[in-house]
This record gives structure tokens, sequence and C-alpha cells, in this order.
């Protein structure tokens, strides 16, 4: 089948890369003719584990090309996913459609034959009804559908959540939709990824749901390490003990500085303006906005507590920057608050992150950037995990003390264990695991 992918951020060029690895035809068009140009010289606009070798196989086997033109893209497509972004409007939360409406303004003017219109990008319910409005008004041919297809891919690993989806979800009004989207997920369902069919509006908000539901989980169980620190109760425990039943899962109860990304802040704030607007309270959705907004901005204090209350003069190294491992994506990352926290209090902060630092320079300036996790060690008064990047957990906790002039080691992800951090002379901060 020949696809058009609208957009080549994460969703886009992950989505259209893998759709070309299943044996479609796909051209993935982008406005920014600078993107266009880095991806056909092979060079990515974002860093993905394994994204690269899968493009380069793809365009290799003539069945993924990048182009500016529409007109070129939409040649013979019968499918053609819109995954701009949807980013959150300034000052109100609500999920910004200008990029999704521009689209599909084009799209309408472009086209020459009926084809279905599938939304990827996350867009709020409802959203749908009103593509369908718009290529109407701007005379798209008839017979045009409309179906909303949300991705639930994490950055760090899209390909493989891409291609072993829990499920795939497709909303969608009529048949020629659900036959077409049916046709191009074919080689994942005889894998046996559940292809679930919904009305398009319950699609739309399915996706929301299913994030705001993964953020509440983080909330509760940071919420939870508080309690075990305050008790002297052991949350990594607690964890295991709660997620081996069934009904609850042992996924994303994993407690931290609080979540960031591009999807949970932005989607949870998004689902909270939708509701507002139908006159329904989500009295769950927004408690874990505010909880995860504080405990991004209280993670200073654990550093400061660790510090016997002075941050002023002190040098803090600091271990990950990026919103999680495996990114190079600094969107809303629990780093941020807490550096530009550390550093208003007057301490010195060194920080290395493995891939993060191009992305974290406009953001955090006023720091200074290692190369190595050993040199932010150096002279250090407390040494701070942020994110848990492979590479940091087998460290030798031995080497990095003598480097130190203090002896703080805040595990603000639990990937050390108190006991080889104590016999490595480092006084040990992690997260809900007994009194600190
Ligand atoms: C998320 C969803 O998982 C994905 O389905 C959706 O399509 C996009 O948003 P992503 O933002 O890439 O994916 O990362 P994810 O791995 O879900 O982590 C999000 C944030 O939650 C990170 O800041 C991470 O550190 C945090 N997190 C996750 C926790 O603090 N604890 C956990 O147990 C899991």
């Amino acid at each position: 089948m020949r696809i058009a992918m609208i957009g080549t951020g994460y969703v886009g060029l992950v989505s259209g890369t893998c759709f070309a690895d299943f044996g479609h035809h796909v051209t993935c068009v982008d406005k920014d003719q600078s993107k266009i140009d880095a991806l056909l010289s092979g060079k990515m606009p974002i860093w993905e584990p394994g994204l690269d070798g899968l493009v380069a196989a793809n365009v290799a086997r003539g069945r993924l090309s990048f182009t500016t033109k529409l007109s070129d893209a939409l040649n013979g497509a019968e499918a053609v996913f819109i995954a701009v972004g949807t980013p959150s409007r300034r000052g109100d939360g609500h999920a910004d459609l200008s990029f999704v409406f521009a689209a599909v303004e084009e799209l309408a003017k472009a086209l020459d034959h009926p084809v279905v219109v599938v939304t990827k990008s996350t867009v709020p319910v409802g959203t749908g009804d009103k593509i369908a409005a718009l290529l109407k008004e701007h005379k798209a041919p008839d017979g045009c559908s409309v179906a909303s297809n949300p991705e639930f891919l994490r950055e760090g690993a899209a390909i493989a959540d891409f291609k072993h989806p829990d499920r795939i979800l497709v909303g969608a009004e009529d048949e020629r939709a659900r036959q077409v989207l049916a046709e191009i997920y074919r080689p994942l369902f005889l894998n046996k990824a559940p292809l679930l069919f919904t009305g398009r509006r319950t699609a739309e908000l399915t996706k929301y749901a299913a994030n705001a539901f993964l953020a509440m989980k983080i909330s509760f169980i940071n919420e939870m390490a508080d309690l075990c620190e305050a008790v002297d109760a052991d949350v990594q425990d607690l964890a295991r003990g709660i997620g081996l039943d069934n009904r609850i899962g042992a996924k994303f109860l994993h407690p931290g500085p609080g979540y960031g990304g591009s999807c949970f802040p932005k989607d949870t704030l998004a689902l909270l303006r939708a509701a507002e607007e139908a006159g329904v309270e989500q009295r769950i959705v927004s408690t874990v906005v505010k909880v995860n907004d504080d405990r991004k901005k209280a993670m200073v204090e654990r550093v400061a507590k660790a510090l016997g209350g002075e941050l002023a003069g002190k040098r803090i190294g600091v271990l990950g920057l990026t919103f999680k491992p495996n990114t190079d994506d600094m969107r809303d990352a629990p780093s941020i608050p807490l550096v530009t926290a550390l550093v208003e209090r007057g301490a010195e902060v060194v920080a290395y992150d493995p891939v993060g630092r191009e992305q974290a320079e406009p953001l955090l300036p006023a720091i200074h950037y290692a190369e190595t996790p050993e040199r932010v060690a150096v002279d250090a008064d407390a040494l701070v995990v942020v994110t848990e990047w492979d590479e940091f957990r087998g460290l030798d906790l031995r080497e990095l003390a003598t480097k130190m002039r203090g002896n703080a080691l805040i595990d603000l992800r639990n990937i050390y264990d108190r006991v080889d951090a104590e016999r490595a002379g480092l006084r040990y901060f992690g997260i809900g695991r007994g009194r600190t």
C-alpha cells in the first residue's frame, strides 16, 4: 500500500519507517527543508536507538522516501497519516492544533483522489470531526474518510514499541477506513497484536486516558515513596509487592524525581482542558498534575538536606539531564527545575549526560558540562543521579568517592544499593528506601 506521512517528528518518522519496513511504500513529507535534507543524507533529526539503520535499509530498498512536496507524497496514496506536533498552547494548556489544521487544509487542496486521513498525532476528542469538516470546506474529493490511530510508542524504545505493541487502536466511522487500516497493520496482527476498533472519538480520548493513567501510577508510587521515608519502609519492595498483583501490574511503579517528556505533562493538561470544556471534573488527573509539579520543585530540598541545608558555595555533580535514558530529549525534564534551583541557591553545578548535552546547554547555560561521569565527581560535595542511564549503573563508586571532596550520593532513580554506596565511603540518599 502507498502511504503518505505528514510530519517527520518522533511519531511520524518512526511510524513511517516501520510501515516501510512492513513492506508498504511510504513517503514522509515535512515543511522543514533542512530536516528533509538531513534525512536525505542519512542524518536523523532525533536520537533514537536503531532508527538510522532502519531508515537506511528501507530507503535502499526503495520503500521509504522524503520530500517537502505534499503532492509528491500523495501520488497514489491510499492513506495519509497526520503526525505533526500538538504542543501545549502557551498559557492555557490546550493542545495547539494549528499544525494539524494547516496540514489538513493543504491536504484537502492537494488531493485529486479520495484517501483515508488518519491522525497519529495526539489530538483532543472531537478533532476528527473538525478534520472531516475542514476537508469538506476546502473541497477535498468526495469519499475521503477520517480515522484516529493513536500511537503509544515510548522514546528510546520507539521501534520495539511500534513493532510489538500491546494493542493497535483504530477509531473509525466507516468500513473503508477500517479496511485500509486493517491492511496497513496486517503484518502486526499476524503476530497477534490485538487490533481494537472503536468509534473515532473514543480512540482520541483513549490515548489521553492511557497517558493520564500511567502518569497517575507514577505519582502514586512517588507519594508512597515519601511515606516509606517517613515510616522507615522500602518502596522498591512495596512496588514489587503490589506490582505482582496482575490487577495492578509491575510497570510504571518506579519512584523518581517526577515524570517529564513530550507526552505526560502536555497530555494530562490537555485532558484537563478538554474535560473543563465538557463541564466534567477530573479531580484525579488534576491532582496528579499538581503532585508531579510539586515533586519536581521539591527535589532541590533533597540535595540541600543531604548537605545540611546550605547549598551556597557547594559543588554539585549531576549525572543525567534528559527526561529519561536513551533519548536526547530535554522536554519537561526534572533536571531543569532541579539544576536551575541549585544554581539560584548559589551552588556550582557540573553535569554529565551521555547524549543530552546539546539539547541541555541552551536550557541550562549557567553550569559546567563534563565529558565523563568521573569528571563530574572531581571535588564535588554531592553527586546527584537524575537520569538512570545504563552507563551509570556500573560506575566504580569507590573511585568516585576518592575524587569527591564531600561524600553525599543522592540517587533520585534508585540505581545503587545503600550497602554498596556506604562501603565505598558515601552517604546514600535514595528515594523511598527507609529513613534518610
Ligand atoms: C510516554 C508513554 O509511555 C507512551 O505510551 C506515549 O506514547 C508517550 O508518552 P515517553 O514520554 O517516551 O512515553 O516515556 P516513558 O517511558 O513513558 O516515561 C515518561 C516519564 O515518566 C519519564 O520522565 C520517566 O522517567 C517517568 N517514569 C516512567 C517514572 O518516573 N517512573 C516509571 O515507573 C515510569
